[in-house]
């Protein structure tokens, strides 16, 4: 089996970060989305992995080519524009070949092994089986409707849903999916969507069934859902003080990468704080995650992501998205936290 992994897209809810990296290499937690969904595919017996790529997705390639500790051996396969889901279905079929394949969107995130998943889809041999949440909502999802062990309808983001059961952005397909691609058109929103062509493989009597989800899911999409998915995965961490953490108190988990000093700090774990960082006189966390680079100065910081490389002096921030090389350097003595969302190479003097 192969893995077909969905990095391209706008991601225009993610903007103004989008602007300048691809949604995948946002940071979660102390790594890229992407390296959290490596890991999960990591868990199951696929070593080939198939990487849509959009216009900004050099940096991806780059990063893979030199960061690679699942051994995974990569194709990548451009999507000049997105098209829709199942519009990379049909980009990839050369690199997919006749294996079946898990399809992975790039902004998922998933607490739950997907290696028995993986052998049940072997074992059983279905042309689909899609995971499905149950969720409050339903309308903002794609959403299948169930009879027994069937899938027997699915929608995309219906008016009215039949179910409440929503598809995780986590689909596994036979070859069948091929056929199903080619013969769809557009929705009124101009892609080409994966629940027509699942709704297709239907239609033609073919066999999709499905795995009800218990564990925790992340459709990383929007800010709020990003920085809820970072809170998450940062109650997992495990303390690892490599760096220098001088005349400060530590309450909770703390991880602080090689090279980076913390002085006269007061930490309210969890915190984690990357590479080369420089930080002092400042009260951070709980869930803050730094990059590596950053330099921060008598600052209050908690539910934040700052980017590598930023420079904040005297801000309180909670909520908050940091860019890359952001300088923010605050004159002001006042306790209200902001809630910032800052994207890269911004300077703010407030
Ligand atoms: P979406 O969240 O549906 O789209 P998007 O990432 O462009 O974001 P927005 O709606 O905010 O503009 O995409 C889900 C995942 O699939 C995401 O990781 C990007 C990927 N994708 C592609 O690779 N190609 C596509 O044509 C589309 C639509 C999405």
């Amino acid at each position: 089996m192969k893995a077909l992994l969905l990095c391209g897209g706008e991601g225009t809810r993610l903007r103004p970060f989008t602007h300048t990296q691809p949604k995948a290499l946002l940071p979660l937690a102390h790594q890229p989305i992407l390296f959290h969904i490596l890991d999960t595919i990591a868990t199951t017996t696929i070593r080939e992995v198939v990487i849509i790529i959009g216009p900004n997705g050099k940096p991806i390639m780059e990063l893979l080519r030199k960061t690679n500790p699942w051994g995974f051996d990569f194709t990548f396969v451009d999507q000049p524009t997105p098209l829709g889901l199942a519009h990379t279905v049909l980009l990839a079929r050369e690199a997919l070949g006749n294996a079946p394949f898990l399809m992975y969107l790039g902004d998922n995130v998933l607490d739950e092994p997907l290696r028995p998943l993986v052998n049940r889809f072997v074992c059983e041999k279905p042309d689909a089986l899609l995971l499905l949440r149950r969720v409050k909502n339903p309308r903002h999802f794609g959403v299948a409707r169930i009879e027994g062990k069937d899938v027997v309808q699915v929608e995309e983001k219906p008016e009215h849903a039949q179910s409440n059961l929503a598809l995780v952005g986590v689909y596994l397909f036979s070859p069948a999916i091929h056929q199903a691609v080619r013969v769809i058109s557009p929705s009124p929103r101009g892609e080409l969507e994966i629940t027509d062509a699942i709704q297709q493989l239907i239609t033609d009597g073919k066999n999709v069934t499905y795995h009800l989800l218990s564990g925790w899911w992340k459709d990383t999409g929007t800010i709020a859902d990003l920085l809820a998915a970072n809170q998450y995965l940062m109650k997992k961490l495990t303390p690892a003080v490599a760096g220098e953490v001088k005349k400060s108190t530590v309450k909770g988990v703390l991880r602080v990468a090689p090279g980076s000093i913390l002085k006269n700090c007061r930490v309210v774990g969890p915190v984690t704080i990357g590479k080369g960082c420089r930080i002092s006189g400042s009260t951070l966390g709980p869930y803050l995650a730094v990059g590596d680079g950053a330099e921060i100065t008598d600052c209050h910081l908690s539910r934040t992501l700052v980017l590598a490389d930023a420079h904040l002096k005297g801000v309180t921030l909670t909520n908050s998205i940091i860019g890359e090389r952001v300088h923010i350097n605050s004159q002001q003595k006042t306790a209200t936290a902001h809630s910032l969302l800052v994207g890269a190479d911004a300077v703010l003097e407030l």
